[in-house]
């Protein structure tokens, strides 16, 4: 039917109504769009979590993924799920922009933000050792083939977008090698690219920076290794709203995974009150990625014209909408 086929991964908690939310928006947008549904329920593979086979046969099949929240199951043995689909699929680039939404206010009005987080190392690596009694080590690994990797999506990513510049965030006087080598692979990557500007700047800084103005970080694009990348993004979202209302996608070469990335919201779910707008804003950028910029278009304006309206909006935004009120008012505008 000359549709694309997505894998769709509603998730846990609230994650399934968000997904249907999602589903009959599109279908209303006519978005060539089949999903194919799986479940990512862990299974224990000789006592570590694994992702069920079915669930990454369809990735690898379809190449493209959307995600709602999973919850963590806590226990000896289990790893973030969420960790564990970035690392299956190589998914080298976590993308998280932030723009101010019309209609919800906060301190400022003219946050647009794009921070691109390594994602498949640095802290993340899951190193960790007890060397003796009371002295432990967390490796952070950093190879320089990785580093090299984000940097130069964050360079093709700035270009495609018509950001001017690059800013490598760092703790470089700290973390010498590890930092250090990362700057000196985004070096490196900037000489490709000149017509962008690269600049270098301190985490700390950074955060203090953006919380007191966040318009000089309109024009660009901040790459980081993946822990600064993981904060850094939350105190964003944080400008403008918080997590329910910001995108992120997960990008690698053979596969690419758009998720929301709060929480699965345990409280809420099943009551018909969450609102799907990150999961929503998450497959615009899926869209965009697939080269559907129409579409994308279509549902954007519409779901944030619902927003700035503001009478049919969820309580966490300060409305009496639930999921389906919510929906409903974006699909009367499609
Ligand atoms: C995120 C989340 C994850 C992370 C958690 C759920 C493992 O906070 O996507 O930012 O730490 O990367
Ligand atoms: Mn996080």
């Amino acid at each position: 039917n000359g549709n694309y086929t997505v894998t769709m991964i509603p998730g846990d908690g609230i994650g399934p109504e968000i997904a249907e939310s999602v589903k009959s928006i599109f279908k209303a947008a006519k978005a060539p769009i089949d999903w194919e549904e799986v479940d990512v329920t862990p299974v224990l593979v000789n006592g570590k979590t694994a992702i069920p086979q079915d669930a990454i046969d369809s990735i690898k099949k379809n190449t493209v993924a959307l995600k709602g929240p999973l919850a963590t199951p806590i226990g000896k043995g289990h790893v973030s799920l969420n960790l564990t689909l970035r690392r299956t699929f190589s998914l080298f680039a976590n993308v998280r922009p932030c723009v101010s939404i019309k209609g919800y206010k906060t301190a400022y009005d003219n946050v647009n933000t794009v921070l691109i987080r390594e994602n498949t190392e640095g802290e993340y690596s899951g190193i960790e050792h007890e060397i003796v009694d009371g002295v432990v080590q967390s490796i952070k690994l950093i190879t320089y083939e990785a580093s090299e990797r984000v940097a130069r999506y964050a360079f093709h990513y700035a270009q495609e977008n018509g950001r001017g510049e690059v800013t490598a965030v760092h703790k470089a006087p700290i973390m010498k090698m590890s930092d250090g080598m990362f700057l000196t692979a985004c070096r490196a990557v900037a000489k490709e690219y000149p017509k962008v500007k690269y600049t270098e700047d301190l985490l700390d800084r950074v955060c203090l920076r953006i919380a007191t103005d966040p318009s000089p970080f309109a024009e660009r694009v901040m790459v980081m290794p993946n822990l600064y990348g993981d904060i850094l993004s939350d105190l964003s979202a944080g400008l403008i709203g918080g997590l329910g209302l910001t995108p992120s996608g997960n990008i690698g070469k053979d596969a690419s995974i758009f998720e929301a990335v709060h929480g699965s919201a345990p409280d809420i779910a099943g009551k018909g009150l969450a609102n799907p707008t990150a999961l929503l804003l998450s497959s615009l950028m899926m869209l965009r990625h697939m080269n559907l910029h129409s579409h994308a278009d279509t549902i954007e304006k519409a779901a944030l014209s619902t927003i700035a309206e503001g009478k049919h909006i969820t309580r966490d935004l300060g409305g009496k909408a639930g999921t389906k009120e919510y929906t409903d008012a974006i699909l009367a505008r499609i």
